[in-house]
């Protein structure tokens, strides 16, 4: 029988099906240019692997594959998946340019996204470190794993392949993965103290730090304390975080949005106490003492502003709308108002590097100290 707090956790790691199916819809209608070549092997592995992990069985697992694999999405969710998977790629780009690839990406609660893969292929001095809880981390582990052309890629010796057929090996397996440039560590965030436990994480290099729908599983507190930790890496370099997340709005829609996640078991504390981009405005700045901060809602991002450019270009807005129609413009506004972007960053030095390159993009709210 599973305590309470590991059906909880159990709950929070089963987020990243959703994230993993609204990724692998996007992919199957197109809207990702090239195609993502790394989705079905994380799929394969979760079809694999999910039964050996904590709190499933086969039968459970393969019924919850099925419900999340199965389902269509509705446009306006393909429509939201594919700004924010093509926003946050675009900005990491960006961020990696300005260093001239010399920099980390740290990405919390990475899930199954792929990111990593692509962006390693293509940024050869780029290092890229992933951390999710442990029954995760191994499941993704074993995806790369049996995936030679991801092995190649990142430089993985194929003599190391684990056999892994029941619940006991897969809990011998290591949820960690170290290699040259890439890193998965298998980590409960909560538990993190020290920037020292992300092993291979190069203090001396300016880092961006992701989360793209993560920190809002954690209380206010834990989400501050975390931040704090990854500011302290007591040398002279640049933390930048970039974070998306939900937020209420406080008006009927996030209510109906935070009924659906409370129905789930899902409790998002900041999705209500910072409830607007204002708000956690004063969050980023006065509880986590992040400065530079630029905050945008996604609704403003993909162009719905009247007044206001969209981050994506004319020509791809008018490519993945004709992929499919969306009669329902205030419907899909109002749901990408509710989630957020947002840039900060901690210098820890007055010699530190800054990212200027934030200001090429279009935010609704700057505060630069
Ligand atoms: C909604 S999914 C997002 C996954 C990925 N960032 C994406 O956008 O595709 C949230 C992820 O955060 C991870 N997560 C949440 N709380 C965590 C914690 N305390 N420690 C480690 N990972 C956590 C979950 O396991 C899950 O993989």
């Amino acid at each position: 029988m599973n305590s309470p707090e590991e059906r909880h956790d159990k709950l929070i790691r089963a987020t990243d099906l959703d994230a993993l199916s609204c990724r692998n819809s996007i992919n199957e209608k197109n809207y990702l240019q090239p195609k993502d070549e790394f989705i079905n092997d994380l799929i394969n592995s979760y079809q694999t692997y999910l039964q050996y992990s904590q709190g499933y069985s086969s039968l459970s697992s393969s019924r919850t594959l099925k419900a999340q694999f199965l389902s269509k999405k509705l446009p306006i969710i393909n429509r939201g998946t594919y700004m924010r998977t093509k926003i946050i790629t675009d900005f990491i780009q960006k961020y990696i340019d300005y260093f001239g690839g010399v920099c980390q990406i740290l990405s919390l609660g990475s899930g199954s996204d792929t990111r990593a893969f692509h962006l390693l292929s293509t940024n050869p001095m780029t290092k890229y470190h992933e951390i999710d809880f442990p029954e995760s981390t191994r499941i993704k582990k074993l995806g790369i794993l049996n995936n030679p052309r991801l092995m190649k890629l990142l430089s993985i010796d194929p003599l190391d392949i684990p056999s892994v057929k029941s619940k006991e090996s897969f809990n011998d397996l290591d949820p960690n993965l170290h290699t040259n440039r890439y890193h998965l560590h298998g980590l409960d965030l909560r538990g993190l103290n020290s920037i020292t436990q992300i092993k291979g994480l190069d203090t001396n290099l300016p880092t961006l730090i992701i989360s793209e729908c993560v920190l809002c599983y954690l209380s206010p507190e834990e989400y501050r304390s975390t931040i704090e930790i990854c500011t302290n890496f007591g040398n002279e370099n640049l933390t930048s975080f970039l974070i998306y997340e939900p937020m209420s709005l406080k008006d009927s829609f996030g209510s109906t949005m935070n009924q659906n996640l409370m129905g789930r078991g899902l409790n998002l504390q900041t999705f209500d106490e910072y409830p607007d981009l204002e708000s956690r405005l004063r969050f980023f700045k006065d509880m986590c003492k992040l400065s530079n901060i630029r905050m945008t809602d996604i609704s403003n991002v993909a162009g719905y502003n009247k007044n206001s450019p969209a981050w994506i270009d004319d020509i791809e807005l008018r490519r993945i709308n004709s992929l499919e129609m969306i009669d329902e413009i205030e419907e899909i506004k109002l749901l990408l108002e509710h989630y957020c972007l947002v840039y900060g960053e901690f210098r820890n030095s007055p010699n530190a590097p800054t990212f200027s390159g934030v200001d090429d993009f279009n935010w609704l709210l700057k505060h630069d100290h």
